[in-house]
């Protein structure tokens, strides 16, 4: 039995003019304590996925199952075995933090008493603002406040929607350090980020685009995979380089990648000296190009463009 069994499930949003395809045909199974990660920019169809698979959005086709059951059958059993921490704030501003997680704790029939134990670590750091109302809290506090609250019922499968975005790097690397404590705990854990950093710290990824999934596996599985040619190029006229790597003969794809380009050649003979000769002879005597290895963004953008 997979915690998260999802078989060719469609959803579209259609109005009188347009119809969106959010989720078009996507299947996959996520494992009893596995973290795994759906890593998709905006509109990629991750938050639809959720909210199916939390019995708050109906499928138009396709079936899922959560440790068995039924999505659409079973929504109460599920509800009881699920945490959900959506991507927008989910807490009530007006009440305070302690207040937030007692109510939480109530609709689920339980007390913050009862499962202590399983947010102590994390409501621990909290507790000296419990009086503080939620709407006055910094993002990192928030969005432990939200995990807190996912948590308070003890729950079998835990989604996450983005729940780093908009969170400064120190909490955002903290709270990947709590899910994985949180995992060793037994609690199967789906996580949406656009972050690719974060991709890396999943057991395994599915990479969505458009409602479609290019690719599920264990990220350094994905990166072994790319098996091409990649440079990083920097020169003193960055957008003239990547017009001219653009239109070198030699070029597979090419994209802005922070300082640099990160350019794939479609020849596995090409090297940096080659790529800086042509370079050369197209106006860049300074450009610098370097052999790197790739990144889950760089195999991102290099599924997209296939
Ligand atoms: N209620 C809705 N009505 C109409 N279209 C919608 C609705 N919700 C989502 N969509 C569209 O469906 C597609 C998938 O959206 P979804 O929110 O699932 O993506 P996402 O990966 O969560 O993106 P984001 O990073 O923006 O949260 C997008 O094109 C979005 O505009
Ligand atoms: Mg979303």
């Amino acid at each position: 039995m997979s915690a998260v069994e999802i078989k060719n499930i469609v959803k579209k949003y259609s109005t009188k003019k347009t119809s969106v395809t959010a989720v078009d045909n996507i299947s996959f199974t996520a494992e009893r304590g596995e973290l795994f990660g759906l890593i998709g920019p905006d509109g990629a169809g991750k938050s639809t996925i959720f909210r199916i698979l939390t019995t708050l959005l109906l499928p138009d086709s396709g079936s899922a199952a959560l440790l068995d059951y039924d999505i659409i059958k079973d929504w109460k059993e599920i509800r009881n075995i699920v945490g959900y921490m959506p991507g927008r704030f989910s807490l009530y501003k007006d009440l305070t933090v302690e207040e937030n997680l007692e109510f939480f704790a109530t609709v689920f029939n339980t007390t913050i008493k009862e499962n202590y134990e399983l947010i102590e670590e994390i409501y621990k750091q909290l507790e000296p603002f419990k009086n503080r109302r939620a709407g006055k809290l910094s993002g990192g506090m928030k969005q432990k406040l939200a995990l807190c609250c996912a948590l308070i019922h003890k729950p079998k499968i835990l989604f996450l929607d983005e729940p780093t975005t908009g969170v400064d790097p120190v909490s955002r690397k903290e709270f990947w350090e709590i899910l994985k404590r949180l995992k060793t705990r037994g609690i199967s854990i789906l996580v949406s980020t656009p972050y690719m950093d974060e991709a890396k710290l999943c057991d395994r990824i599915a990479l969505i685009q458009k409602g479609k999934i290019l690719e599920i596996n264990p990220p350094k599985n994905i990166i072994s995979k790319f098996e091409r040619n990649l440079f990083a190029v920097h020169s003193p006229e960055m957008f003239k380089l990547l017009m001219d790597l653009r239109s070198y003969s030699k070029t597979e794809t090419c994209f802005a990648f922070g300082e640099n380009h990160h350019l794939v050649v479609n020849d596995s003979s090409i090297s940096a000296v080659d790529v800086k000769k042509y370079l050369e002879s197209a106006g860049h005597p300074k450009a610098t190009v370097s052999n790197i290895e790739p990144t889950i963004e760089d195999c991102f953008m290099h599924l997209m463009s296939k």
